[in-house]
Formats: structure tokens, sequence, C-alpha cells
């Protein structure tokens, strides 16, 4: 099976090599960074407001290959990949946890990037949902 998913946008970061690139985002908290989604994604920018958490989603768009085994951080121990955050990955999918200082139409400026300059975006979604109801099956009394 095939999964194509096509970029919404793109993230604007100063970053443009491994070398200058935080490892995490808090690696450095107080630098603001972009979104530019595509012009047709404004409106599903509409709640998203300062201050909120949300999921980052991302191709590491500039990965070639992956290892199994991986140096943690790039220098070691080595650790397995589905154990670590690497870039390097068979689907090369980024994640990351970002805070919301601002939108402004499509534009959205954020803290906690940790990826280069012009990483294509797929997705973004609240740390935690508003909406999201806890399951308590599991604690309910009968
Ligand atoms: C350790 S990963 C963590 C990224 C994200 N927080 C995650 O967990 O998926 C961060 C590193 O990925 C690399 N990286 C960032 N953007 C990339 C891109 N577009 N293509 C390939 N590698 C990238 C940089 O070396 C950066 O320091």
């Amino acid at each position: 099976m095939t999964i194509e998913y096509k970029p919404i946008g793109v993230i604007r970061t100063p970053y443009h090599n491994r070398s200058e690139t935080p490892k995490a985002g808090r690696d450095a908290p107080d630098t603001v960074c972009e979104i530019i989604f595509d012009e047709e994604m404004e409106e599903g920018l509409r709640d998203v407001k300062p201050g909120e958490r949300y999921a980052l989603i991302f191709c590491f768009d500039r990965s070639e290959g992956y290892k199994l085994t991986v140096p943690v951080r790039g220098v070691g121990p080595m650790k397995s990949l589905f154990a670590t955050r690497a870039p390097h990955r068979p689907n090369p999918i980024g994640l990351s946890e970002i805070t919301i200082v601002g939108v402004d139409k499509n534009v959205v400026r954020f803290t906690g990037a940790d990826m280069f300059d012009g990483t294509p975006v797929l997705d973004m979604k609240p740390v935690q949902s508003p909406d999201y109801v806890p399951d308590d099956s599991q604690t309910q009394q009968s």
C-alpha cells in the first residue's frame, strides 16, 4: 500500500543545517518561527489561539535512509530507532510540540521549532483538544 500526503504549508525557521538546528524545541524555547499555511487553510486556523500547545506534524524532507539502531541525539549511546526521535526513519514524519504565539490569516507564529527552514507541514492538532472526553469506563463502579 502506498500513502500519499500533500503538504499544507511550510515552516520558516532560522535553521538551515544539522549544526544550527536544536535537537528538540525546548533547546531554543524563545525562538519565534512561522508556519505559512496554504491560503486555502485559513478558515481552519480560526480557533487557534496564542498560548495553546499544538502537535506540529511535518515531513523530514532532507532525511535520507535510516538505520534501525542509532546514536541518541547523534552522539550516543546506541538505541533502537523507534525508541528515539531520530529524523532518519522509514517514514520520515516529524512531530514537535509547539506553543502558539499568534495567528494572522494563514500565518501562525510559534515557539518550539526544531526543524530546518522550508520543512513541509502535514498537519497540526491540539496536544489536548478542548473536545477531548476522557474514557472513564475503567473507573466507573457498577
Ligand atoms: C531529533 S529531530 C526531532 C524532531 C521532532 N521533534 C520529532 O520528534 O519528530 C530534530 C532534528 O531533525 C533534523 N531535521 C530537522 N528538520 C529536518 C528536515 N526537514 N529534514 C531532515 N532532517 C531535519 C535536525 O538535525 C534537527 O536537529
